[in-house]
């Protein structure tokens, strides 16, 4: 290992001490996890790259990447929304709390197609606290643990990756999603994040008394900023209403 750098009092000064660890050969992990942990989270360093994207559960911003050996990404999560359950195709991940606090679910690898994850742990990280994930570890999931604030996450991914597998919990089966970034550098591009949690990604609006245009949308919680999904279908003599929700008649409705 090389010697111990400076804690970084910026953001700025966390990335260009990230640059200048020593790239060749195997990644220094272990000066990565100190860079990552003793930089203090100041949102005046972060906030303009921390971009929310209108209806997703969580939305995933690019800050930076030193030509393939790591990234950093600011993500924002909607109060309560997570990620699915996902891998790190053989990716040091460190999960550094901006804002906010989040609940991470470990899982064991799937042992075959069919059956349901087992959950091997869970646990809450707070302001400025690291997570860090490997594939040895198993799989997780993250969630924004708090009901009602925006919480943001500093990521660094060594080396960076393209494509991640998912997982879906009842029985294993294997999905691939491809990372995409809704901003770069603080410049919006667009793009829809698919590891988010689509089940719960639909926002309410007009301060929660409406559902928003997903067809599997039921209802809203009253005070609530979002929309309560299922994605039952109307079966039988139901019937869907303007919000999405499913009605016996659609006068009855509460949207
Ligand atoms: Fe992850």
């Amino acid at each position: 290992m090389s010697s111990r750098p400076v804690s970084p009092k910026s953001l700025d000064e966390l990335i260009s001490s990230l640059e200048r660890l020593n790239w060749d050969g195997r990644a220094d992990l272990e000066n990565i996890d100190f860079l990552v942990s003793s930089y203090q989270s100041n949102k005046s360093d972060w906030e303009k790259f921390a971009k929310t994207r209108p209806g997703d559960a969580y939305t995933r911003n690019h800050v930076f990447e030193k030509d393939g050996k790591f990234n950093v990404l600011i993500l924002c999560w909607q109060p309560k929304q997570g990620s699915k359950i996902h891998g790190h195709q053989g990716s040091d991940c460190f999960l550094k709390v901006l804002q906010g606090e989040f609940k991470e679910e470990q899982f064991f690898m799937p042992e075959g197609e069919g059956c349901p994850l087992q959950l091997k742990q869970e646990k809450i990280y707070t302001l400025n606290e690291v997570n860090n994930m490997t594939d040895e570890k198993g799989l997780h999931r993250v969630t924004n643990n708090h009901d009602s604030i925006l919480a943001v996450s500093l990521h660094v991914y060594v080396p960076p990756f393209a494509e991640c597998r998912w997982y879906e919990e009842h029985n294993g089966k294997e999905n691939i999603a491809q990372m995409s970034y809704y901003s770069y550098r603080g410049e919006i591009k667009g793009d829809s994040n698919a590891l988010a949690d689509s089940k719960s990604a639909s926002m309410c609006k007009d301060g929660g008394s409406q559902c928003g245009d997903r067809s599997d949308a039921r209802s809203c919680q009253a005070g609530s900023a979002r929309a309560v999904c299922s994605r039952e279908p109307c079966t039988g003599s139901g019937k869907t209403s303007g919000c999405g929700q499913c009605c016996h008649d659609t006068k009855q409705c509460s949207c």
